[in-house]
């Protein structure tokens, strides 16, 4: 897979003598199509100076916070990025990035961009090796970061071991791995529904489900990492927010029915993970209604969201249904699923394993994703988010082939 071309790159400069092999990495990612903003710690220009980087790059370079302040260019420059890629990454900058410094241009774009950021790490094995590297790398990777591994080899000096920067060439593959994955959604707009929704009994009780929400919460952040615009519709829940989406909560099914019917028309993809509840009272009653009479509490059915979704859906609007079955054999679960694929008229459908209590509420997620031709894929108890991973590329091959 290649670079789409005339993307912003920010190449950040640690003060390694790697430093020097950053040049080429420059050149060979301006071969690639990106256009490049030099961004070089003040104490990286012992190794490499300013004059090199405007020479290579064609643009101004600063490095400081102090310069050019009218601008404010630690956020423009971390506004325009697509990705920031930081080589030769030092311990030192590692440190600072982990503990959300932001005492210099670099650390100040890195902290406000929005674009993934990778670090190509480079330094003394000692350095690389030390219990505080090696947690500030990890918490770097947990936060979303891409840490490459650097090379075994030849250091400065007459050391060999691990902390080499890698050739150029590796680099770049390790920047089209991380890169690729995570920007194929750039201006798509996703609506997202998920959680379960409750239907008013009286003013302390409700109809209700199991569902956690989890899944929808992957999709959304997972699809927002990989540039989409997102909004989620969610049922009560206690999942933490998500920075950089739209989140609309709601309670019934009623009430979100309107909240997608308002957005529906904004968005190219629509995900309905929520578990509706199926019915409703038919009344809902203004005081508690007491335990003798709960016995008959009438019910009625309530819309098909999807269903009515995919009457008003406009053209080349891609929909994914999802499926809660407690079918014993897995022939079964997916003739369900393809089924209910068809009636409810959607491109790609999830069809769970939801019996003896799997899924709901789990990390954990057991079933089948399918599209109109039969099983595109089949999970056994894979993380909630690799099964976001896996939907959003199917979603975004279609998108791609629009
Ligand atoms: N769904 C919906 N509105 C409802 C019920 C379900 O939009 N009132 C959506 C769900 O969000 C999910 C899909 O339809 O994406 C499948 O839900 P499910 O409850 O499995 O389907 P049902 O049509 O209710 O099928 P069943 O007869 O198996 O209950």
């Amino acid at each position: 897979m290649g670079f789409p071309r005339g993307r912003e790159l920010v190449l950040g400069v640690g003060a390694g003598i790697a430093a020097y092999k950053s040049c080429d990495l420059l050149r060979r990612l301006q071969e690639r199509g990106f256009l490049i903003t030099v961004v070089p710690t003040p104490s990286s220009l012992h190794f490499v100076g300013k004059a090199t980087w405007e020479a290579l790059s064609h643009r101004p370079v600063i490095s400081e916070l102090w310069s050019d302040v009218a601008k404010v260019p630690h956020i423009e420059i971390g506004k325009r990025a697509d990705l920031v890629v930081i080589a030769p990454a030092t311990a030192d900058l590692i440190a600072r990035i982990a503990s959300g410094r932001a005492d210099d241009l670099l650390t100040s774009v890195v902290i406000s961009t929005k674009a993934p950021v990778i670090l190509i790490p480079a330094m003394h094995p000692e350095m690389w090796q030390n219990p505080a590297t090696v947690s500030n790398v990890e918490v770097l990777r947990e936060r979303g970061i891409f840490v490459m591994d650097p090379d075994v080899g030849r250091l400065t000096g007459e050391d060999v071991g691990v902390g080499r920067f890698p050739e150029s060439s590796k680099i770049i593959d390790f920047v089209e791995a991380s890169y690729g994955r995570r920007a194929d959604l750039i201006g798509a707009r996703f609506l997202i529904t998920g959680g379960g929704t409750r239907e008013p009994i009286d003013p302390v009780r409700y109809i209700g489900n199991r569902s956690s929400g989890r899944q929808a919460h992957e999709i959304a952040e997972r699809a927002a990492l990989r540039g989409a615009q997102v909004t989620l519709i969610m049922g009560p829940n206690s999942l933490p927010d998500i920075e950089g989406i739209t989140s609309v909560s709601v309670e019934t099914a009623e009430e979100m029915g309107d909240a997608l019917q308002h957005h529906q028309g904004q968005c190219d993809v629509l995900v309905m993970t929520a578990a509706v509840a199926d019915a409703r009272p038919v009344v809902r009653e203004d005081r508690k209604i007491k335990k003798d009479q709960l016995g008959a509490i009438l019910l009625e059915e309530n819309p098909d969201l999807l269903q009515r979704a995919a009457g008003r859906r406009s053209p080349g609007q891609i929909l994914v249904g999802f499926a809660a079955e407690t079918e014993p054999a897995e022939v079964d679960l997916i003739r369900l699923g393809s089924e209910k694929l068809a009636r409810k008229g959607v491109d790609l459908l999830y069809v769970n394993d939801v019996s003896a209590g799997a899924v709901f509420g789990s990390d954990e997620t057991s079933g089948f994703l399918l599209d109109k031709s039969g099983v595109i894929e089949s999970f056994t108890a894979v993380s909630k988010r690799q099964m976001a991973d896996r939907l959003l590329d199917a979603i975004s091959e279609r998108i791609s082939h629009e």
